[in-house]
């Protein structure tokens, strides 16, 4: 239900593939507290049907000007009026034109010309479309209008060519609407590695270990809601990664280092969450390992430390490891801490099945000159919290903390 208190936002759905990402754009307005209503060109709703985004903004769809039921409800007038934002996504080739040449010609292009409230295009169409010197034309008038435009970003396309036209992601669309965010971490980018890794021995078996990726999926979610951009690079986790964040798979520690590598510019927090195999097989079998012998040696070699990677690195970003113990906690973290130069450490107790794989946990979290006891409690509650001691720490909080 609409309080009347919320950012009112009008989403335009133009007739190209991406209206699917739509739908979750929508989901991510309501989530943020936004009131949407949705209007959909002719050519959008053979997309993706109203009642799909009926659905999901909780408010009937439009697609005709002229339609005389839905003008003695809301008329388009009072549509126009109604709206604090506009928002296209997608905005076709054909859209923009006729934005451009100022035409009212249906229900979407008529609202554009009678609002008064900010227009922000999502350009999704293919390559060669969006580089015709037409559509070039188009971007640039409606640009200097102050019509404003997020992506179209560059990638592998639906219509199986690879350049820019892919429609940017709900996420950057949100960002691009709504601004960084306010949260602890808002404008900050973050890197997580969470989930097991799987070092194979033949192409059946691999040596991995119990973590199910519910902490790093918990700490990437939180960070998400503290309004920063998030990249998780995970194992073979159990549980889906969280709406709204970069997911990046990996299966092995070379492959997860590799990832981590690779997403490491600009980013402002590193957490290691991952359980990363300490060691992996010398060689990998090609073939499946025949039970021939009655016993048999696998020999194992040292992985790449991630955690220890990146924080070696200059300029680096903060860095926050985890710790698993099952002995003196606090003694060995405290030493990991140093050796590896973290900036905190998060140390769990796992002996006797506790915190690996589990949904819940408790945390011993310690920092050069302070430490920090988060009681037993739901991963999702101790993320949360781990997040906003992060964030403190970040923006140079209390330096001993002994609670
Ligand atoms: N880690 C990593 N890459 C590895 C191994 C560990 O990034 N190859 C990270 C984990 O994500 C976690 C921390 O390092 O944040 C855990 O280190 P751990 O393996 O427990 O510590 P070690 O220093 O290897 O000590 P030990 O295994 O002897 O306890």
């Amino acid at each position: 239900m609409e309080t009347g208190t919320e950012l009112k936002v009008l989403l335009g759905i133009g007739g190209g593939i991406a209206a699917y990402k739509s739908c979750e754009l929508v989901r991510r307005l309501r989530e943020a507290g936004c009131a949407v209503r949705v209007v959909m060109t002719r050519a959008g709703a053979a997309f993706v049907t109203p009642l799909t985004f009926q659905a999901l903004s909780g408010q009937p769809v439009r697609v005709d000007l002229l339609d005389a039921e839905a003008e003695s409800g809301m008329d388009h007038i009072a549509l126009a009026r109604w709206a604090d934002r506009v928002v296209i996504a997608p905005a076709t080739a054909d859209l923009m034109a006729r934005l451009a040449a100022g035409l009212a010609d249906d229900l979407l292009t008529t609202l554009c010309l009678a609002t008064e409230a900010p227009i922000l295009l999502a350009p999704a169409m293919n390559r060669v479309m969006w580089e015709h010197p037409a559509t070039q034309a188009n971007h640039r008038l409606l640009q200097q209008r102050g019509v404003r435009m997020v992506g179209p970003e560059s990638g592998g396309q639906a219509c199986g060519e690879t350049g820019a036209g892919r429609m940017a992601e709900p996420q950057a669309i949100l960002h691009a609407l709504l601004g960084p965010g306010s949260g602890p971490l808002a404008g900050r980018r973050v890197l997580i590695t969470a989930g097991p890794t799987q070092e194979p021995i033949d192409p059946v078996r691999f040596i991995g270990n119990r973590s199910s990726g519910r902490m790093g999926v918990a700490l990437a979610a939180a960070a998400r809601d503290a309004g920063a951009e998030v990249c998780l690079v995970h194992g073979p986790i159990s549980v889906a990664p969280p709406v709204g964040v970069r997911a990046v798979a990996a299966d092995t520690a070379e492959s997860m280092h590799a990832a981590v590598r690779s997403n490491l510019d600009g980013v402002d927090l590193f957490v290691a969450a991952a359980a990363v195999a300490d060691y992996r097989p010398r060689t990998t079998a090609d073939q499946k390992l025949k039970k021939d012998a009655a016993e048999m040696a696998v020999e194992l070699v040292r992985t790449p430390d991630i955690l220890a990677d990146v924080a070696a690195r200059r300029p680096r970003p903060f860095v926050v490891g985890f710790a698993a113990e099952t002995t003196d906690l606090r003694g060995h973290a405290r030493a990991k801490l140093e050796r590896k130069g973290l900036d905190m450490i998060a140390a769990n107790d796992v002996s006797a099945g506790k915190a690996i794989g589990t949904a819940r946990n408790a945390l011993t979290v310690l920092w050069p000159g302070g430490e920090r006891l988060f009681p037993e409690q739901p991963k999702d509650e101790l993320a949360r919290a781990l997040i906003e001691l992060i964030a403190t720490r970040m923006s140079g909080g209390p330096t001993t903390d002994t609670n």
